[in-house]
């Protein structure tokens, strides 16, 4: 499978791992009304499809996305922005379930950080530019930046950030918990693969309801979420992939996971 989506995105798969590389070079891959659905609409399809594990969102060496299309938005009226409830679609790709792995280089500021931050895990390459510059266009961030960004790394950055629109490099994101890893730029989109690869590898039910599992820490109160988690533990006895897993780790052999 390998596809275009009316240009705006590109999408291949390898091996268990869908990639999306954001394709409009011309405006910092701005993210406009159609890029939300093509990427949507992408990571949902390989979530239906069980030879997909996991997904590698990334962009340009300039631009992982330099912010929600601001040329597309700034005519609009309250009214058409509340009606539409422009932006909501992203709501959508946060509820797939394969993990995502966004591969970060250049700027990924607004609307770019926020769709990073909707991923499970950022590989950031070190010229990596984070930021929620909103403010110098007069409003706020709408892709969920002021809640996301406030629980990655706290509220002193986070009103830094979103009050000033200062930008902050890759490993000021990695000191605050923003990026998971930070590497050469260009190593990012490899090491990005590398990790879907491996998780890929994994019982695919199992990283899915790991992901779901560590999501329900930013829904639910701590015993909530607790309780949650040991279900969860429990129902993954049910699946061969656990009987597998624990059999091989006694021979002392690597697992063959029947669900990947
Ligand atoms: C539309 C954009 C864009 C954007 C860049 N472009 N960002 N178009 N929406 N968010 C376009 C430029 O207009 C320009 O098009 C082309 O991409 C190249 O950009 P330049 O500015 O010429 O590049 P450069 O000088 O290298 O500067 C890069 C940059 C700057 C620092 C990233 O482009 C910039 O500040 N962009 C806006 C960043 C931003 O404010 N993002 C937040 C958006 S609001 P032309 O046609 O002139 O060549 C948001 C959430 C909104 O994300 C939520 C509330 C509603």
């Amino acid at each position: 499978d390998s596809g275009q989506h009316e240009g705006v995105i590109r999408t291949e798969t390898r091996d268990g791992v869908g990639v999306i590389r954001l394709n409009r070079p011309k405006a910092l891959n701005a993210l406009n009304y159609d890029t939300m659905v093509a990427v949507v609409d992408a990571a949902e399809a390989w979530e239906r499809d069980e030879s997909i594990s996991a997904i590698v969102l990334t962009g340009s060496e300039k631009a992982f996305a330099a912010g929600a299309d601001i040329k597309e938005m700034s005519s609009k009226s309250y009214t058409e922005m509340y009606q539409s409830d422009w932006f909501a679609q992203w709501q959508r790709l946060t509820q797939v379930r394969l993990p995502i792995v966004a591969a970060v280089n250049g700027y990924a500021l607004g609307g770019g950080c926020e769709l990073a931050m909707m991923c499970d895990i950022i590989v950031a390459g070190e010229g990596a530019k984070f930021g929620q510059p909103e403010i110098n266009l007069g409003v706020i961030p709408g892709m969920g930046g002021s809640q996301r960004l406030t629980r990655a790394v706290g509220k002193a950055k986070a009103m830094d950030m979103i009050l000033t629109a200062r930008n902050i490099g890759a490993d000021e994101a990695e000191r605050a918990g923003l990026v998971s890893r930070v590497v050469a730029d260009d190593a990012v989109v490899d090491t990005a693969l590398q990790i879907a690869d491996t998780i890929a590898q994994k019982s695919r039910p199992a990283a899915m309801l790991a992901k779901e599992a560590v999501g329900a820490a930013f829904e639910t109160p701590l015993a909530q979420g607790l309780t949650f988690e040991r279900r969860v533990f429990h129902s993954l006895f049910a699946t061969e992939d656990q009987k597998e897993g624990m059999a091989a780790f006694a021979e002392r052999r690597d697992p063959t996971f029947k669900n990947r």
